[in-house]
């Protein structure tokens, strides 16, 4: 998902050495093909009206809709004329710097394995579902394509600077849990939204979560986690402002400023913000522990 964690040090046995793996996709079952066809009929249903219009296109030109979990390959060959992305599988999480090269250079790396049929709504590790659904069809967007591969290169820079706590923060609130404004109302980008069931309609429609503006320092200061819907989204006016505000911007001295600031808990809200609605945050009371 955000490349940020890792257990193995080196490739497993049957890798390459940049950490990719054949998707063989062959060796998927019958069963495996329908938890796909399961989980896409599902959110089909529900993202027109709510995915950005980017997104619902990139869905439609990669003919995502094809039954059956898609064949890298095939998958890739579409991008590539698009945005020259492709798409290689990896056998789960990999080291950050292995995931930056990739990026850097247009290739996503997607899970190869799809979750079990009574794990369709909570998985903790990317599957196919979610890297595939939930982040190939923006990279079928011309705009994004060059956030992300921009992205890849800012990761780079980031290991050196030791700043990577900073940028993963970027990457979780306008990647993974992203929302943008279209035509005056708020549509869902971010891949961990568009590929959930729940949080597809949470992050619009539910009172809880804070929806506040965009602001490249106030998102890499601001914590959030991993293991329930998010308290705060932050919402870009476009993915042209998106990609202009970070290429133009040096983030080494932001990271330095950063570094003598305290971090920004999870739910709270400042005076600078523009809050787009402020959230009850009921739902995350409810899940707290007495
Ligand atoms: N401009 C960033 C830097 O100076 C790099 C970057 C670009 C990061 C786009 C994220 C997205 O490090
Ligand atoms: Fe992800």
């Amino acid at each position: 998902m955000t490349g940020e964690t890792h257990v193995l040090e080196s490739p497993p046995a049957g890798a390459a050495a940049d950490w990719t793996i054949p998707q063989d996709w062959a060796h998927y079952t019958q069963e495996d093909h329908r938890t796909w066809d399961t989980l896409f009929a599902r959110q089909a249903k529900l993202l027109p009206g709510r995915a950005s219009d980017a997104y619902l296109r990139g869905l439609d030109v990669l003919k995502l809709s094809k039954p059956g979990i898609p064949d890298f390959e095939e998958l890739s060959e579409r991008l590539m004329k698009l945005t020259g992305w492709q798409v290689v599988a990896v056998p789960g999480l990999v080291p950050d710097d292995v995931f930056f090269d990739h990026m850097a250079n247009r290739r996503f790396v997607a899970g190869n394995f799809i979750r079990r049929p009574d794990q369709l709504d909570y998985l903790q590790e990317p599957d196919v579902f979610h890297d595939v659904f939930g982040h190939v069809p923006m990279l079928a967007d011309p705009v994004f394509a060059d956030y992300l591969a921009a992205y890849g290169r800012g990761g780079q820079r980031a290991m050196g600077l030791h700043a990577l706590k900073y940028l993963g923060r970027l990457y979780w609130y306008t990647v993974e849990f992203g929302l943008i404004e279209e035509a005056g109302a708020l549509r869902i980008y971010g891949s961990g939204i568009v590929s959930s069931f729940s949080e597809s309609r949470f992050a619009l429609d539910d009172p809880s979560p804070n929806r506040i503006a965009f602001d490249l320092a106030r998102v890499m200061r601001t914590e959030y986690r991993i293991d329930d819907f998010q308290q705060n989204y932050f919402v870009i006016p476009s993915f042209d402002e998106l990609l202009r505000v970070t290429v133009e911007t040096d983030f080494a001295p932001l990271y330095e400023e950063m570094l003598a600031e305290p971090d920004i808990p999870i739910a709270a809200i400042l005076p600078e913000d523009r809050v787009i609605t402020e959230g009850t945050q009921d739902y995350a009371r409810s899940r707290a522990p007495a």
